[in-house]
């Protein structure tokens, strides 16, 4: 991984996959060079920019203009924001639409908007024509620092979220950190999750910032939001180069995920995957003190800071707890019945354990 400050906030991290590597560019404004940019990299004859309702009506118009003046001939294809959306029909009818238009193998797709979005772009430009180039252009923070980066693309299917899906790795990341000025409060909170997540997991230091850093965070400060996403995006490429289909290290990525996605299901998705996430990192950072694996300040250490950020720390009262547990059994990442959890061993290092009894998990829910 090659990290190169190009000056005037100007940052670029090149994810080193062999011959699927790829710049993130993370640059306040950028969104206001992206075909300058596509042109001079030749990525594809012309782009369809896929996206959601919401985000087409923010930035589609920008963004198809700015595309034609440079020279691209582009077309938006919208579809109904959300995660209801992220199925094999809104697949199939964005791949009608390509077809109909004469997209074809030397033309690629954009993804313009959050999670939503680039999952079903990257996963159908994985697919359309046996596989065409695809560009991520996130506008939330969980896309920012997460979604966008390692090439993972898929849909949901009744039986469960995204067990339909591939690796595909984008031919560029274009990280706009202006744009977070739409977001609201939920969604900036979901990212934020998801930081806090990198510097248990990986970084004492930039949990230390993320300490000190808070207001200005939260007041999208440009030179904190700046420097809190390229430590997450430098995070998040060092581990997929490691390992890009999730054999080993990867996993330390769904730190808080376990616990987390199986509240999420119990409330049928009324807790959103941010929050979700933040009471699952409590949780697993509170069996590991038990446990004896954490020492018990880290763990306060965790629990503020999430608490601070104003995330939610407790599963909520109302929530069945049998139905989390029945939950955390089908979770899709178990193998052969065994329920794999990410525990902190400090801040920074993890262990992976499926060795939590069902006393533990009590306790903690
Ligand atoms: N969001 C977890 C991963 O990309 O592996």
């Amino acid at each position: 991984m090659l990290v190169r400050d190009e000056g005037q906030g100007m940052t670029e991290i090149q994810v080193g996959l062999g011959e699927r590597s790829y710049p993130i560019r993370i640059e306040k404004g950028c969104l206001a060079t992206l075909g300058e940019d596509l042109v001079r990299r030749q990525v594809a004859n012309r782009f369809a920019v896929i996206t959601d309702d919401r985000v087409a009506g923010l930035y589609g118009q920008a963004v198809l203009a700015n595309l034609r003046k440079a020279g691209l001939q582009s077309d938006l294809l919208v579809f109904r924001h959300g995660e209801a959306s992220k199925n094999l029909e809104t697949i199939a009818s964005l791949a009608s639409r390509l077809a109909a238009s004469g997209y074809d193998r030397k033309d690629g797709l954009i993804a313009l908007g959050g999670g939503v979005v680039g999952d079903i772009t990257g996963f159908l430009a994985s697919i359309y024509m046996r596989g065409i180039p695809f560009i991520q252009v996130p506008t939330t923070l969980l896309a920012q620092v997460d979604s966008s980066v390692g090439g993972k693309t898929g849909v949901d299917i009744p039986e469960g979220k995204n067990l339909v899906g591939t690796f595909y790795q984008p031919k560029s990341v274009h990280i706009d950190p202006a744009v977070l000025s739409t977001l609201d409060r939920t969604d900036l909170l979901c990212g934020l999750a998801e930081v806090i997540k990198y510097g248990v997991i990986r970084d004492p230091a930039f949990f230390n910032f993320l300490e000190r850093r808070r207001a200005g965070i939260l007041a999208l400060d440009s030179a904190d939001v700046g420097e809190m996403i390229r430590t997450c995006c430098t995070i998040k490429a060092d581990v997929v180069e490691q390992d890009e289909r999730e054999g080993g290290l990867r996993r330390i990525l769904n730190y808080g995920h376990t616990i987390g996605h199986a509240v999420e299901a119990a409330s049928s998705f009324a807790i959103s995957h941010g929050a979700a996430v933040a009471i699952g990192m409590v949780a697993a950072a509170r069996i590991a003190v038990a446990k004896g694996m954490l020492e018990k300040q880290e763990g306060e250490r965790i629990f503020s800071l999430i608490a601070n950020y104003g995330l939610p720390v407790a599963v909520p009262e109302g929530l069945d707890r049998n139905l989390i547990k029945t939950y955390l059994k089908t979770d899709k990442k178990a193998v052969a019945g065994r329920i794999f959890y990410i525990l902190p061993t400090a801040i920074g290092s993890t262990c992976i354990t499926d060795q939590i009894t069902d006393q533990q998990l009590d306790q903690v829910l």
